[in-house]
């Protein structure tokens, strides 16, 4: 049976009924890994998962929110649709935009967006500004125009977009058979954690889960506004996705770390880096950079002894990294991380020579 896509499967749990026109490229159900070798590192009861939202059809988990956004504006009669983005919102706009046939727009910060993500905006057909400012100037430009023109938003700031993203901690608790202990995650404009813990939360109401997650959330130390307590004026980091220096959902992030009894922490470009390479080289899963900050904040914690009271339990402690996007928005990245093949003449003993390959 194929898979249906995040609306149909989750239906009951979302703001649709059955006059909703449907836009999926059947987004979701994507995988929840075990990660071996990472898990090793931590202690002998803790299971590290990854849960590879690079997996969905654009490439980033936007897409769980952009078929609930994109299906509810053309139920409302949009004919627009317009976002800010670090580069995976205005690819999964302009995709679902394409399927739909609204017209989208996209507002990105000038040189800032990944080179994978901005192909996509554009191959979609998406029309695509890019703002000499950073994604926060591009954000309060997107509100004031979608609040005076019939253009619909669809930010994180939608509630629609919220909705649909909370499938993913449904589908965590679906193939654990229960809520993990700890969930780690990326935190930029704090759309994501909020779904993540409403997701939860809801869950639980229902009864399909006993207990909820410890909620870490984890920023660049560059763009750390949640975890400094001010917004940042000139957010700098090498996961530009994350790069935001006044998140639209402050005070939801602080909240889902504080009810869960989670935290929000920073990790620098360099421990993000680390864990980049660490995922691709030990686990064989390619991420963008700021994918790679919830694996290199719970080393970092691990570090700081955070779990040394479940490493001494006798009960196995599941932990959920969720990895955002795909490796391959930002080949720019891993290419400047990694020494560039070496041209030999097409001969056997060059090559191995090349690979120092010993028999
Ligand atoms: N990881 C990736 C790969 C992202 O693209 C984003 C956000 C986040 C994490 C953080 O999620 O904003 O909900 O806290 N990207 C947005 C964009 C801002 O425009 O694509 P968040």
């Amino acid at each position: 049976m194929q898979w249906e896509g995040v609306i149909k499967h989750y239906f009951k749990y979302l703001p649709v009924t059955e006059k909703t026109p449907v836009v999926t490229l059947l987004e979701g159900n994507t995988p929840l890994i075990l990660a071996k070798s990472i898990s090793r590192r931590l202690g002998k009861n803790i299971n590290l998962y990854l849960k590879y939202e690079g997996l969905n059809p654009t490439a980033s988990f936007k897409d769980r929110g952009m078929t609930v956004a994109v299906s509810c504006a053309l139920e409302r009669g949009a004919k627009a649709i317009m976002c800010a983005s670090t580069g995976n919102t205005s690819a999964s706009a302009a995709a679902y935009a394409a399927k739909s046939g609204l017209t989208c727009i996209v507002l990105i910060p000038e040189g800032a967006i990944a080179l994978g993500k901005l192909s996509q905006a554009l191959l979609h057909g998406a029309k695509v500004v890019a703002i000499k400012g950073n994604f926060d100037d591009a954000l309060k430009l997107v509100k004031e125009i979608t609040s005076k023109y019939p253009i619909a938003l669809v930010n994180s700031l939608n509630p629609d977009r919220i909705e649909g993203q909370k499938t993913a901690a449904f589908e965590i608790c679906d193939v654990l058979g229960e809520a993990p202990h700890f969930q780690a995650m990326p935190v930029g404009n704090a759309g994501n954690i909020t779904a993540y813990w409403k997701g939860y939360k809801e869950y639980k109401d229902m009864g399909k889960i006993d207990s909820l997650p410890r909620i870490l959330g984890f920023q660049a130390s560059g763009a750390a506004p949640l975890v400094e307590g001010y917004p940042f004026k000139n957010p700098e980091t090498v996961a530009t996705a994350i790069r935001i220096g006044n998140p639209a959902r402050w005070g939801e992030a602080i909240a889902a770390s504080k009810e869960s009894d989670g935290l929000i922490e920073k990790v620098t470009d360099e421990e993000i880096i680390k864990a980049y390479k660490m995922l691709a080289r030990e686990e064989g899963i390619f991420v963008e950079p700021a994918s790679a900050a919830s694996i290199a904040g719970i080393m970092k914690l691990d570090k700081m002894g955070f779990f040394e009271a479940e490493k001494g339990s006798a009960r196995e402690v599941n932990i959920v990294c969720i990895l955002t996007g795909h490796g391959l928005k930002d080949p720019n990245i891993a290419i400047k991380e990694s020494s560039p093949p070496e041209a030999v003449p097409p001969e056997e003993e060059a090559v191995l020579e090349a690979v120092e390959f010993e028999v």
